[in-house]
């Protein structure tokens, strides 16, 4: 059984001090509803003041990206061990860092094995842009980043991984996909990528979030998919109703 994750992505939003007041005001709020994974993924800066709140709560903390170097000379980057000591969680190659920072399958890989070295639980995105969505294109695409994005993760680790299956032009864009189409890419091409990485076991295993303009609206028609097993949310993470709504509609879905 997978159990249903909703991750809340909240890219660069939110102060140290607007992040005090929502979390207190969120994690109330979440922390009473069961049968769910909870995890939110503020900026760097609102980690430790997040992890103040969060702590004995139940709901987990994520960064949205991490370097895969020990430490050095890397300015502007923080690392994998700096990310360990308040997140067990981390976005990995979401498709922001992949158009706006030159992320690659590559480097998203380096990273989840630093994730991996220090383990912290990868949330790795895939997802095909716009232009290679009406190319039909998307099969291709999201096999070859799946492929080349987790490979070499030894096989205990590969069933805690979480792998978000966010097409491009789905993100922030109020046009969400549909529940069957998502469906279809996670079963007929991330799972059999999977598959051929760790085996057909662990492929079952492992969850598989859809992103994308999710809502408290579209959420159901996303979770009761039976091969997505949760949410990566943008901007309906940083509304309180909203995303407590999402979460309790990931956590009816639980068998
Ligand atoms: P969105 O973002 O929910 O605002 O579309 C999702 C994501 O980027 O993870």
């Amino acid at each position: 059984m997978r159990k249903p994750l909703v991750a809340g992505n909240w890219k660069m939003n939110k102060t140290i001090a607007e992040t005090r007041d929502l979390v207190f005001t969120m994690s109330m709020k979440l922390r009473k509803i069961e049968g769910v994974e909870k995890v939110i993924c503020p900026p760097f800066m609102s980690l430790m003041a997040a992890s103040a709140l969060l702590e004995g709560s139940g709901i987990g903390l994520g960064a949205q990206n991490m370097h895969w170097e020990e430490k050095g000379a890397f300015t502007g980057e923080v690392s994998p061990a700096m990310v360990k000591e308040l997140c067990g969680y981390v976005i990995l190659g979401h498709s922001e860092r992949r158009s706006y920072f030159g992320e690659t399958d590559q480097t998203v890989n380096r990273k989840l094995l630093a994730a991996q070295a220090m383990d912290l639980v990868p949330i790795v995105c895939v997802g095909e842009t716009l232009e290679q969505y009406e190319s039909k294109l998307t099969r291709e695409i999201v096999s070859a980043q799946t492929s080349q994005s987790l490979r070499d993760v030894a096989p205990a680790y590969a069933p805690r991984m979480i792998v978000a299956y966010e097409p491009v032009w789905a993100i922030g864009t109020g046009k969400a996909s549909n529940g069957p189409e998502a469906n279809d890419v996670v079963k007929d091409v991330i799972r059999p990528a999977l598959a051929e990485l760790f085996g057909n076991e662990t492929a079952q295993a492992i969850r598989v979030l859809y992103g994308g303009s999710v809502t408290s609206a579209n959420a159901d028609e996303f979770f009761s998919q039976p091969d997505i097993d949760g949410a990566l949310v943008g901007g309906a993470s940083l509304k309180i109703d909203e995303f407590v709504a999402i979460t309790k509609a990931a956590a009816s879905t639980e068998a």
